[in-house]
């Protein structure tokens, strides 16, 4: 595993020493009206809609920590995130294992490498489209840090200023492996129209150290995961 991820890493740095294509663009979206989200049974926190979603990505970025040295613990400041339209592989083995494939590539590279070099060269989906990005804005009801997906410069909804989404968590389902990857979350929108409800399901990586001790000392966790949105009412020019 060591080497292949060396392999990885490799070619990642010498990708990123070429101008790749900056350009983002448009591949045909694939029909979701068969898809339906699975969670685990046994379980309260996440429920799954019955209906099927209008969109479905594959996050690549970083969730981002401080050290809060009174409890010599990270705490979440926020995350980034690039979304990959994962329409087109719904159906297919690679749907279920590029969360994990993108991740295992996506850990191995170092800082240059971009979410859309590791996208491009894994080839998972030909040419995919970005959806949006994801990042964190403040809680427009108070205080803190919300979630944010934001759609509205990227693929089919660009330049709708309305294709954005900004969330509260409402379920919350740790990882069976709660030390590396972050948990499933599932997410009711407070603002925007590109969707009601989102989940955040099959997760790789994200999570800090367990312990930290200088004050205010940031780190970065890359992660994976799938994002699932459901309901909305955004329009644009391709979709
Ligand atoms: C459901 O969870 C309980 C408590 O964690 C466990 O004892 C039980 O075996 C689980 N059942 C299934 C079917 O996973
Ligand atoms: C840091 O941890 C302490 C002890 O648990 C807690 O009282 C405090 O609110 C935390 N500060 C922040 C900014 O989370
Ligand atoms: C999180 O870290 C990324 C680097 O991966 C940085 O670009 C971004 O500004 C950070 N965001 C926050 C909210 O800290
Ligand atoms: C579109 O969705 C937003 C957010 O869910 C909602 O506030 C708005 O009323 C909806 N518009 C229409 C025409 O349904
Ligand atoms: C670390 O992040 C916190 C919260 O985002 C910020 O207030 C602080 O200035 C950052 N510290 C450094 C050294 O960048």
């Amino acid at each position: 595993m060591a080497a292949w991820t060396n392999i990885f890493a490799t070619i990642f740095l010498a990708c990123s020493a070429f101008a790749l294509p900056t350009t983002r663009q448009l591949s045909a979206s694939c029909s979701l009206s068969n898809a339906r989200l699975q969670v685990p049974s046994n379980q309260t926190q996440l429920t799954a809609p019955t209906i099927a979603p209008t969109f479905i990505a594959l996050g690549l970025g970083t969730q981002n920590y401080t050290c809060n040295a009174t409890s010599s613990t990270y705490v979440l400041t926020g995350a980034v995130a690039e979304l990959f339209d994962s329409s087109c592989i719904y159906g297919t083995p690679a749907f279920d294992t590029a969360p994990e494939v993108a991740y295992t590539a996506w850990d191995a590279t170092t800082g240059l490498v971009t979410p859309q070099d590791v996208i491009t060269t894994l080839a998972l989906v030909p040419n995919p489209l970005v959806l949006g990005q994801h990042m964190y804005v403040p809680n427009p009801a108070g205080t803190g840090l919300s979630p944010k997906w934001d759609f509205t410069s990227s693929g089919g909804t660009a330049g709708n200023p309305d294709a954005y989404a900004i969330g509260a968590k409402i379920g919350d389902l740790p990882s069976s492996d709660s030390t590396l990857n972050i948990d499933s979350l599932m997410i009711k929108v407070v603002e925007g129209s590109l969707a009601n409800e989102i989940f955040r399901v099959q997760n790789n990586g994200g999570q800090p150290p367990a312990q930290c001790n200088a004050q205010s000392s940031n780190i970065t966790v890359k992660y994976t995961a799938q994002y699932w949105f459901f309901g909305g009412n955004v329009t644009g020019n391709n979709i």
